[in-house]
């Protein structure tokens, strides 16, 4: 469903994505994970067609992200890492203006508005301004959008940051929820959220990929590496994995 081929960008002398290449089938949940400044939010907005790579391919459904930018945009929600949000709208206005850009038709739009916002507990609060509203009720309003329209493939860049205990995992339980259908690429940091929402990870270090496999292969593998006698050492933890990986 997304295949992302040797991706390479830079900002001036510095390498934010260097020949990133992976494939995510169709209703997986691929975790992103990856130190601060490793080139996830890049990667995302590139998926997306927010930002043009310098070199290397997107393909979205079989659509190449610049060569058919609208195909792909219709298939693809995207909550980014800070959602452009207007803040004299209210959410129910903001939604069904993002509703109407993405081509949702004029009489599914209120019930596509109520629907996203219910998913994501938003509907207390649909009627205020966002200029008003919590981090964690933006959030929310970020999410909703990236929902609306029931796209194909969901890119979400740290999609529970900011949440309270009982938001993150109604969040967590959405995200669950819509693998099968949906092609999920989720960046977050917090590992426990990857290890019981997604299926494969993919661990991206200074640019580069380090590691693109389920967690299971993952820990199998380490835990082949970390002993010399032949013998597999007991499972590592995500975390073990990542710090591992990603120290470099
Ligand atoms: N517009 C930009 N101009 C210059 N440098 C940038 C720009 N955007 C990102 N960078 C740099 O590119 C690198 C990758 O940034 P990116 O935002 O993709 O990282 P990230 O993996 O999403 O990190 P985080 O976990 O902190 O969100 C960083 O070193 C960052 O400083
Ligand atoms: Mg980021």
């Amino acid at each position: 469903m997304i295949e992302v081929s040797h991706l390479l960008k830079s900002y001036r002398d510095l390498k934010a994505v260097s020949d990133v290449t992976f494939k995510v089938e169709k209703g997986e949940i691929l975790g992103f994970l990856g130190p601060n400044g490793a080139g996830k939010t890049t990667t995302m907005r590139i998926i997306t067609g927010a930002l043009p790579p310098d070199s290397g391919t997107v393909k979205v459904a079989g659509f190449d992200v610049f060569e058919n930018p609208m195909e792909v945009k219709r298939r693809i929600g995207y909550l980014p890492e800070t959602p452009p949000l207007y803040v004299d709208m209210t959410v129910r206005a903001y939604l069904r203006f993002v509703a109407e850009i993405k081509g949702v038709p004029r009489k599914q739009r209120n019930g596509e508005v109520d629907r996203v916002a219910q998913k994501t507990n938003s509907d207390k609060f649909i009627e205020r301004v966002i200029g008003n509203l919590s981090k964690g009720q933006r959030q929310r309003v970020g999410l909703a959008q990236a929902l609306l329209g029931d796209p194909e493939v969901l890119i979400l860049d740290e999609p529970t940051v900011g949440l309270d205990p009982a938001q993150i995992i109604e969040v967590r339980e959405l995200i669950k929820s819509l693998a099968g259908r949906h092609t999920i690429v989720l960046s977050t940091h917090i590992l426990p959220e990857v290890v019981t929402t997604c299926q494969r990870v993919l661990i991206i270090s200074q640019g580069k990929v380090v590691a693109d496999d389920t967690l299971q292969g993952l820990q199998r593998a380490q835990a082949g590496a970390v002993t010399a006698d032949g013998h597999a050492g007991p499972a590592p933890s995500l975390e073990e994995i990542f710090l591992k990986l990603t120290s470099a």
